[in-house]
């Protein structure tokens, strides 16, 4: 029987050079952003007791019907994590660490989604949480991070929403007032809606489909439902956001996709995708969460934000691209490869990114590698090189330029000299 052509589960995607030369570019320029205001990084398991889930928001699709759950040998009930806030709580429950606990994560996220460009059933996400403050500035800091780092990545066309949740007891009540208007009319509705009218009123206001929209455009409002200290709250990060000249606006829409957010929920919009997939982060405020999960009361507010999804948007505005080059110096060496062995080993241990063919290929094909790897420069070694001990340098991207003989004991200052005027570039 012939061997199976294996391929990765629909939804899934390897990541090759160059491209996932951007993805560690990526998480690098993260860590940089959230290591500057505090964050540390929080690494998890990437399964837990599926309650763990299940207690985060049993009401919603990706707790519901898109998890990854499975028992282990011991017969555990496990699952797959769907998304990091709750693994961060579960840690902070189990650890008690001093707040306010700041945490950032860079993760694969599962979800057993219909997918499609943008939706993945294996995507990553990056986030950041804080946990053990109500502070409405807390918010403003993790709104404030990620748009600048979405600048920093050069992404302009990114609207920012925001809304405010309220607390418990006001969305309680805005609840019953929503069901009650949404079941007198049921039947203007797409159907798809109809179940959530019951179950889940607040999730039709999300509703992507026209008919729904129409219809809830004059559904009650959140907003007038909210506790003066929820107004309270919301005004202190509307505050903060105009203090910082961010530009926002204020959607009573936005309810997301996850049950546990209270007071603010926000989402950053890539205007250059198709609508359907160009949330690229969201996030927001979850007061209520930690003593879901069996812990103490803790306020805590963070983000999501998927690196899919904010690589397809700097395809869209032409930013962030893949390197050019990943290699500084190719070794070509005619005379066997022990030389060639030696000179990368050589260079790399002086901070340059060098590579060789192997195999003892013929002169062409070892230059044609070279050029295929884009290396600024190639240092060749044949029969006489090796005789005079020494090793000749050439321009790969500038064939004008001469050749020359370097002794090979001043391989690596010469090739460094002329990397640092270029380097910058590469
Ligand atoms: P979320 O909105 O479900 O929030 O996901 C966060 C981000 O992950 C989304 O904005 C999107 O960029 C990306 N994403 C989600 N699902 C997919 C998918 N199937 N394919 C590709 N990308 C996807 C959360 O997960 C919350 N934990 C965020 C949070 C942190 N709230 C407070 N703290």
């Amino acid at each position: 029987m012939p061997s199976p052509k294996f391929q990765a589960p629909p939804g899934t995607r390897d990541v090759l050079a160059p491209e996932s030369d951007r993805w560690q570019r990526l998480v690098a320029l993260f860590a940089e952003h959230t290591t500057r205001a505090g964050f540390g990084l929080l690494q998890t398991p990437l399964f837990e007791d599926i309650g763990v889930f299940q207690r985060m928001g049993e009401g919603t699709d990706v707790v519901r019907k898109e998890m990854y759950e499975f028992e282990d040998r011991g017969g555990r009930h496990l699952a797959l994590r769907p998304e990091g806030t709750a693994s961060v709580v579960r840690a902070f429950n189990q650890h008690h660490p001093i707040t306010p606990w700041k945490a950032w994560y860079v993760t694969p996220c599962f979800r057993y989604e219909k997918s499609q460009a943008g939706r993945y059933r294996q995507h990553h996400q990056l986030g950041c949480e804080i946990l053990g403050t109500s502070d409405p500035d807390a918010d403003v800091e993790v709104v404030v991070l990620l748009r600048d780092f979405y600048q920093a990545l050069g992404l302009q066309r990114i609207d920012l929403v925001i809304n405010s949740m309220g607390m418990v007891d006001d969305r309680q009540r805005y609840i019953e007032v929503l069901r009650t208007w949404l079941t007198e009319r049921l039947g203007d509705l797409a159907d798809d809606d109809r179940e959530n009218a019951r179950r889940h009123p607040m999730r039709v206001l999300d509703s992507k489909r026209r008919q729904t929209r129409e219809v809830t455009a004059s559904a009650p409002k959140l907003a007038d439902s909210l506790s003066d200290d929820a107004v309270s709250h919301f005004d202190r990060v509307q505050a903060g956001l105009a203090a910082q000249d961010i530009p926002f606006v204020v959607d009573q829409r936005l309810v997301r996709g996850l049950d546990y957010y209270n007071h603010t929920t926000f989402e950053f919009q890539a205007t250059a995708l198709e609508a359907a997939q160009n949330t690229i982060g969201g996030g927001g405020r979850y007061d209520g969460l930690a003593e879901s999960l069996g812990g103490k009361p803790a306020p805590g507010v963070g983000f999501g934000s998927g690196i899919e999804r904010i690589l397809l948007a700097c395809d869209a505005e032409g930013t962030f691209g893949a390197p050019e080059t990943r290699i500084d110096v190719f070794v070509v060496d005619t005379t066997g490869g022990a030389e060639a062995r030696d000179l990368v080993i050589e260079l790399r241990r002086a901070g340059v990114r060098a590579d060789r063919s192997f195999d003892g290929r013929s002169m062409k094909a070892q230059m044609k590698n070279a050029d295929r790897s884009g290396a600024t420069l190639g240092l060749i070694v044949g029969p006489e090189e090796r005789a005079s001990s020494s090793a000749a340098l050439r321009e790969l991207r500038n064939r004008d330029t001469e050749q020359v003989a370097i002794d090979r004991g001043d391989v690596v200052t010469t090739i460094l000299s002329r990397l640092g005027a270029t380097r910058d570039t590469v």
